[in-house]
Parts: structure tokens; sequence; C-alpha cells
């Protein structure tokens, strides 16, 4: 009884916890009322979890976003999140701010793979342990790392171009060049479309890296890939969803979507659509549900000093970190509802809709 009633005031604070925090300093409110602080409230001391996300560009990043948010609620412990807008530096400071209120662990997707060594170096030195979220931090000692096959996204999305295009020419467009997982992607789509180029099956156009994943700079690319080429291109390979609609923008221009099979990754909305009516042949499935639920219970566990329990290991430069890593699967016309509705993670009537 007395726990249930504990455990409900822990909930109730964190609610408050998160609908007060504005940007403003400690959010401990739930101790700072009482005068008689005495030792077991001080060992009930509640976790406060860190959040530094890179961007809020891409549908997934707003649904990480609101599913740690409502995780942490779950689990009664605070959250405190940070949006960098794809800004290092601004990255950089909102973690220093972080740190300064006193989080125990940090939760962080970086912007910049290789700038985020030293912010990771900062949290360390404060003795806060730090979980790199989606994409991994290069080149410094990172505590775990929680993402998805990455390698295998990109297997997903060069097996699905060769399986739909048997020769021809093509785009090959690649992340941000900031992010490794733009490396790991096209790592794993070149395991297919390599042995087509080398065969002859295929000629690589243009092969170009997004700059900070826009959509408008892989519409710019694409544009300039059909004129350069008189719109001789059969193939495109998009690395997300949001490049995917921008190549798309630049292909309906020129009365070729539809025509030109092309990938993307993320299963956004506006992805699912394009699937339905054909512009674009398939997406991964990366459950980023799944992966924000992992993420705020690795940072309770470790909060409380415990093994979060990742059983691999991925290298980043500086040592093998230790990871977790969740399963993608390919999206197409073919299984869509399967995949995308039914798991409810997008709503029939939306992907539906015209
Ligand atoms: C993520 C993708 C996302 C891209 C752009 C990558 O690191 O894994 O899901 O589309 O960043 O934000």
């Amino acid at each position: 009884m007395k726990k249930s009633v504990r455990i409900a005031a822990m909930a109730l604070a964190g609610i408050m916890s998160i609908s007060l925090f504005a940007g403003c300093g400690s959010s401990n409110s739930a101790a700072s009322g009482s005068s008689t602080a005495s030792s077991s409230q001080a060992a009930d001391k509640k976790i406060k979890i860190g959040l530094s996300l890179p961007t809020q560009q891409e549908e997934r990043w707003v649904k990480d976003k609101a599913t740690m948010e409502e995780a942490a609620k779950k689990a009664g412990v605070d959250i405190a999140v940070q949006v960098a807008n794809m800004d290092a530096a601004k990255q950089d400071s909102q973690v220093e701010n972080l740190i300064s209120q006193g989080i125990d662990v940090l939760i962080l997707a970086p912007h910049d793979a290789k700038a985020a060594a030293s912010t990771v170096d900062k949290a360390h030195k404060a003795g806060i342990k730090v979980i790199s979220y989606d994409r991994l931090v290069m080149g410094t000692d990172v505590d775990v790392y929680l993402s998805f096959d990455n390698v295998k996204v990109g297997e997903l999305q060069g097996k699905w171009l060769t399986d739909n295009l048997p020769k021809g020419n093509i785009v090959w467009l690649a992340g941000a060049p900031t992010d490794n997982n733009a490396t790991l992607f096209k790592q794993g789509a070149a395991k297919y479309l390599q042995p087509k180029i080398d065969s002859g099956d295929y000629k690589v156009v243009m092969e170009q890296a997004v700059v900070d994943w826009k959509p408008d700079n892989a519409l710019k690319l694409m544009e300039n890939a059909l004129t350069a080429n008189n719109n001789n291109v059969q193939g495109v390979l998009a690395p997300n969803d949001g490049t995917a609609g921008g190549c798309i923008q630049a292909l309906a221009a020129q009365g070729l979507a539809g025509k030109v099979p092309i990938t993307g990754q993320d299963s956004e909305l506006a992805a699912a659509k394009r699937i339905v009516e054909g512009t674009q042949g398939m997406t991964v499935f990366k459950d980023t549900r799944k992966l924000g639920e992992a993420a705020v219970e690795a940072a309770i566990k470790m909060a409380k000093g415990e093994d979060p329990g990742a059983d691999q290991k991925v290298n980043n430069e500086k040592m093998d970190v230790p990871s977790l890593l969740l399963a993608a699967e390919v999206v197409d016309k073919t299984n869509i509802d399967k995949i995308l509705i039914d798991s409810g993670y997008l709503k029939k009537e939306d992907v539906y809709a015209k």
C-alpha cells in the first residue's frame, strides 16, 4: 500500500517536473519542498536523465523524443531534453547545460560524430555515463551504443534496388558526412551495388553525400543529375525518406516519379503515402519506439550502477563500444499494412488519406 502511494507520488512528480522543465535550473522539486530531508529520501533521489537530440528535421526524431519523455514519465524519472538543430557547437553547450543541471546519465544522439567526442569527455569528467543514441560518437570512450543494425539497413536498401533494377544509370546518394550512420548505410548498400558496378550493369552517374540530410540538398543534387544526363537515370539509392522526398520531387518535375525505383528509410508518413501511390519503392522500418524505450531503461540501470546488458560490440576508432542493435525491416507495397499499420507505428487513415 505504502509503496504504491510512493510510486504514484513519484509518477506525479515526474509529470510535474517534465511539464515544469523549460531550460530552468534544477528540477528536483520533489525533495526540495521538505525541510527534514532524511537519508532515505537521499537514497530515493529521483534519477534525472539528460537527452540531447541532433534535430527534429525528420519525423522519427520527433517520435524518439516523445517516446523517451513518455518512458521516463512511466518509470517515474526526470528527463531534461535539448535539441541542437544540427549545430555541433550548440549541442556541446546544451550538454554543458544538462551537466550543470545535475543529470545522472546522458543520452546523446550526436549531430557530428567526431565533434561530439569532446562533449562526451565533458560528461565523463563530471562522472556522468553516456549512451550514444542511434548515432555512434567516434574517437572517444563511450559507455554504451544503442541503435539499429545500420549496416543491415544499407544492405536492405542495396538489395531492394538490385532486385528492382537489373541494369541502368544510377544516382547514389549518401547521408550527412558528419553522421557515422551514413557511412554504415553506404557500406551496407555497397555490398549489393558494387558487384553490379564492377560487372558494368550499373553506371553511377552521380555519387554524392547529402549535407545535413536536407531534403532540399537532395532535390538539388537530383535535379543536377537529371539535367546532366538528359533524364537518363534508371535508379536512385536515397539514404532516407527525407532525401527520397527531395529526389522524388525532382523526378516528378520530369514526369519520372514512379518510373525510377528509389529507396528510403525511416517509415515516415509521407514516405508511406508515396509507397502506396507508387512514387517511392521502399522504406526501412526501424521501430524508434523500441529504441527510445530501451534507451530510457538502460539509462535508469546505469544511473543505479547496473549493467545495461549490451551484448554486441561496435568499434568507434577508439574502442569496441558495448552495443545493443535492434533489427530493421524492409517495407514496400506488399507489407506496408502489416508492418507499419498493424504495429501502430502509422495510422491507416493517415497513410491512405488522399
Ligand atoms: C538516422 C536516420 C535519419 C538520419 C537523418 C540517421 O542517423 O539513423 O534514421 O533519417 O539520421 O536524421
